[in-house]
């Protein structure tokens, strides 16, 4: 059995880009699967040259082809990193500035007929959940019998994370958070006022033991609540102008202030606490003593450090590739 697992965009390098919301179809890749062996994986960064690539995944699955030394027409199964349902949606957003009379999956079918000469039947397409992959992509990976699987990033499939519990080969949900209530948003939005944006919230998580959360920590606490049972909401809309009211905006290039530091802190810190608040409540609740993070926010290695060291697990398993590359090797 070959399968092949693909995330990012679905439009081809020299092809002008579909206007996507920024929090989705980035960081393309491909991983070709033999018999739930890895066979090879790479993303398409590393081929087109384009960081977080957003476009079709072409050189990555003509790499892994030539990999296996195989041809696209004897895979098994092609599989995406989100819903049929969410990519049509997308879809149908673009077309109304301009006509994209396609769905996903005849857009998806025409991709690969056009890059590879190959007719394949819509039997061997699948699209799957996008952070039903993220959290597989870890599980799957990490060696344990049984654990929680907390998968959170910006957005996708119209959700922002699952808790999940991973046991023998079966991932059992147990939570979702709405894109309302996005983490990764909640990071994104406010690094937009320290100049900023997609893609560098490491650095401003690098940035955060500058600074001191306390004096942030009460405008902070305006833009998320912690509720019953590992809930929580984000005010997302709350962030801009509570910013702009109460520090001086920084623009890209121009110098850090001890503002700007303090701000990242407290950052750091609402994260923190709003994904231990949703642990802490998981581990009691299922008497898992095992971790498993996947999804962008995942790569916030101080939070992990911080799980890690708490002791609330007794192991902790990131996938290293925690943002959407990693989706193509939770497909299979
Ligand atoms: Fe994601």
């Amino acid at each position: 059995m070959l399968c092949l697992g693909l995330s990012g965009g679905l439009d081809r390098v020299f092809e002008s880009s579909l206007e996507l919301p920024n929090t989705f179809l980035h960081d393309g890749a491909a991983v070709l699967v033999r018999d739930g062996r890895v066979i090879a994986a790479v993303e398409e960064e590393r081929l087109n040259r384009v960081k977080h690539s957003n476009k079709f995944p072409s050189n990555s699955i003509r790499y892994c082809l030539s990999i296996a030394g195989v041809e696209l027409g004897e895979i098994d199964r092609i599989a995406f990193y989100a819903t049929e349902a969410y990519c049509n949606t997308v879809i149908e957003r673009l077309s109304a500035s301009r006509p994209v009379p396609l769905d996903a999956k005849l857009l998806l079918r025409q991709l690969l007929a056009r890059e590879f000469g190959a007719e394949i039947d819509s039997s061997r397409l699948s699209f799957v959940n996008h952070h039903e992959a993220h959290a597989v992509s870890a599980f799957a990976m990490s060696g344990f019998d049984e654990s929680l699987v907390l998968a959170i990033d910006g957005g996708g499939d119209f959700l922002s994370g699952i808790l999940a519990v991973g046991s023998g080969t079966e991932l059992t949900q147990l939570a979702s958070f709405p894109e309302k209530n996005s983490l990764g948003l909640l990071y994104l939005e406010t690094i937009r006022y320290l100049g900023y944006g997609l893609f560098d919230e490491y650095k401003v998580m690098g940035l955060a033991p500058y600074g001191d959360p306390a004096p942030y920590r009460e405008l902070f606490a305006q833009f998320y609540e912690l509720l019953d049972n590992g809930s929580y909401r984000v005010h997302l809309d709350r962030i801009g102008p509570a910013l702009v009211r109460n520090i001086e905006v920084r623009r890209k290039g121009m110098p850090f202030t001890q503002q700007h530091r303090d701000v990242s802190a407290s950052l750091q810190e609402a994260l923190e606490r709003m994904v231990f608040h949703i642990l802490r409540h998981f581990r009691e609740a299922t008497g898992m003593t095992r971790l498993c993070l996947a999804g962008g926010v995942a790569h916030n290695c101080t939070l992990n450090g911080k799980l890690l060291y708490s002791a609330l697990f007794d192991d902790i398993f990131v996938q290293p590739a925690a943002h959407d590359a990693g989706c193509a090797l939770g497909l299979h």
